[in-house]
């Protein structure tokens, strides 16, 4: 297939899939109504949103930590700007849980006023890169590129879905004090997941017991979460965002995976752009294990 840019959608200088979104859901974002007790989890693509949503869902909701419900992760915290089952987000229950990939300046307005939540995922872009290169070549919805070295050329130059990787990171920390936000890092929380959950409680100031803690940690490890129909969207994929061959949102889970992928020129290349990007910005990265 061609490697062209019309698989994106650009509004307000930040790219969109284009066939899951809806222009005016996304011409009111700004005036969407935010609610003090609303939850939202921020990434860019590929950097752990999926085991996030499964996380805070399992905290928030007892009936999915002790295994007692039928819903599906993407019902419990779906996407603010890819509203692909058309929920009326209105009439959502408190607290409502969201995901989303946009960047801090297309968030709504009232989220300024710090009450709501705001939990920031980021991880290092290299492994985000190979995610990203292996998830755009099952997606049907995604422009493929028929080799890393090409993909990498789009995702340095922001020609993505969720632009440049590095304005993402750089905006949302830049502006982390106009939010209400908790940043973690996708590195640490494989690292050591239970104190993970712990710290994302303590930002939601949910008091779980060390069992439900348990249940949660339980319900989010790699293993678990990709045997688990609910967890692993592999019904979501195929019936709602479309796919060319098989695969899951849960590929490898890793940490330095890029390394069985970059060549040294590749990756020097990267890190010089890395270093030019994020000059000044002191968020910790972890490369490897
Ligand atoms: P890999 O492709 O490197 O395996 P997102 O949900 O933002 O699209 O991110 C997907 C990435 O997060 C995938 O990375 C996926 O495997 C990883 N991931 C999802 N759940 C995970 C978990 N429970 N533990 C570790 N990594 C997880």
């Amino acid at each position: 297939m061609e490697d062209t840019d019309s698989y994106l959608f650009t509004f307000k200088g930040y790219n969109f899939e284009p066939s899951l979104i809806d222009i005016d859901h996304l011409e009111n974002l700004d005036d969407f109504e935010i609610r003090d007790d609303d939850v939202f989890i921020v990434t860019y693509p590929k950097s752990g949103t999926i085991w996030t949503q499964q996380i805070i869902s399992s905290i928030y909701f007892e009936d999915h930590r002790n295994k007692n419900s039928h819903e599906d992760t993407l019902a419990r915290v779906p996407f603010l700007e890819y509203n692909i089952r058309k929920v009326d987000f209105s009439k959502r229950p408190s607290p409502r849980l969201f995901a989303t990939h946009l960047p801090y300046y297309i968030m709504p307005r009232g989220l300024k006023n710090k009450k709501a939540k705001v939990i920031y995922i980021y991880r290092n872009p290299k492994d985000v890169l190979v995610s990203f290169f292996h998830f755009s070549q099952f997606v049907t919805l995604l422009e493929v590129s028929d080799t890393l070295e090409k993909f990498m050329e789009r995702f340095l130059d922001g020609r993505v879905v969720g632009s440049l990787w590095f304005d993402h990171v750089r905006g949302w920390y830049e502006h982390r004090h106009n939010f209400n936000i908790l940043f973690m890092m996708y590195e640490d929380m494989k690292k050591d997941l239970r104190g993970s959950v712990l710290k994302i409680c303590n930002f939601l100031e949910k008091k779980l017991s060390d069992e439900a803690v348990d249940a949660v940690v339980n319900l989010a490890t790699f293993q678990n979460m990709k045997s688990d129909p609910q967890a692993n969207y592999r019904k979501i994929l195929k019936d709602e965002i479309g796919t060319r061959k098989d695969g899951l949102f849960l590929r490898k889970g890793t940490i330095g995976d890029w390394k069985n992928h970059l060549t040294v020129e590749q990756n020097e290349r990267f890190d010089k752009v890395f270093q030019k990007k994020m000059k000044n910005v002191s968020l910790k990265f972890i490369w490897d294990i």
